[in-house]
């Protein structure tokens, strides 16, 4: 595992934005060979997909042949609520860039059959050939995705229940009433998650720095999910100072030396 540390967010953003705009560009991707990239939702991600939408503008990047896939979306919201993570999404990102529309996945929360939902998404994962590079972010409590604590490191796309931490933390998009926070979410697992080629988490801010402790220092487990990068191959931690308040002197100092020799 990589973690790589920046001073703040708006340093994060950019080299997030930075990396994977080279990952797609050296892969370059066609119609035949598309690249599949896993996506987030939430407020970290905001700075990145802004910077990726100005690198669009700039004409140094191109969404043509991208196909992805996001994270997760809530049960029961209709993909135009303003809160929907569908409608997030397009607003936030999809509407400013050249990807197509048919290239675009997202979990219908509205399905009348979950379950298939979830198993069609996990098909239409590997008929795509399966994910590239996967970009997440992470709760307060440790999960990634909707991958609360206690779910199964092995787990696939389901729908889930929403822990009392999340609801709370999402309480801010509606009206500061955590009850008004739908109570569950269609998710990637963990495992597939864990299938993607390459997982990028972004960590921003002091709220987040148990939960980056907990990844980092602590051991695998299904109480911080986010852990399982631990045994991911090519895992990467991109985080701003304020996340690592909570991680040991020497563990700070450790990987910021490692990635001084990077380069
Ligand atoms: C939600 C999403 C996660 C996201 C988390 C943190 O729970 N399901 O994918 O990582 O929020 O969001 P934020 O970046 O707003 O703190």
């Amino acid at each position: 595992m990589r973690l790589i540390i920046h001073p703040d967010y708006t340093g994060v953003c950019r080299w997030v934005a930075c990396y994977i705009a080279g990952r797609i560009t050296r892969f370059a991707p066609t119609a035949a060979k598309p690249f599949v990239l896993g996506l987030p939702t939430g407020s970290t991600p905001l700075g990145i997909y802004h910077e990726l939408i100005s690198l669009y503008r700039e004409g140094s990047l191109s969404f043509a042949h991208v196909i992805t896939f996001n994270m997760d979306e809530y049960r029961g919201l209709k993909p135009d609520h303003p809160q929907s993570y569908n409608r997030f999404m397009w607003e936030n990102f999809f509407s400013f860039i050249d990807i197509k529309r048919d290239n675009v996945n997202i979990l219908n929360g509205m399905a009348a059959d979950p379950a298939r939902e979830c198993a069609e998404y996990e098909e239409r994962i590997q008929a795509a050939g399966g994910i590239e590079l996967f970009l997440g972010g992470i709760g307060v409590d440790g999960h990634i995705a909707f991958n609360e604590p206690g779910s199964s490191l092995r787990s696939r796309t389901r729908e889930k229940t929403l822990s009392l931490d999340t609801k709370r933390a999402n309480a801010r998009f509606f009206n500061q009433n955590p009850d008004a926070v739908p109570a569950s979410a269609l998710t990637v697992g963990v495992g597939t998650i864990m299938d993607a080629r390459e997982v990028l988490l972004v960590v921003s801010g002091y709220n987040k720095a148990r939960a980056l402790q907990a990844v980092v220092e602590g051991g695998v487990s299904q109480m911080w999910t986010a852990s399982c990068l631990q045994l991911h191959e090519r895992a990467l931690i991109v985080a701003d100072e304020a996340a690592t308040d909570e991680l040991k002197v020497a563990t700070v100092r450790y990987f910021k030396t490692i990635e001084a020799r990077q380069y």
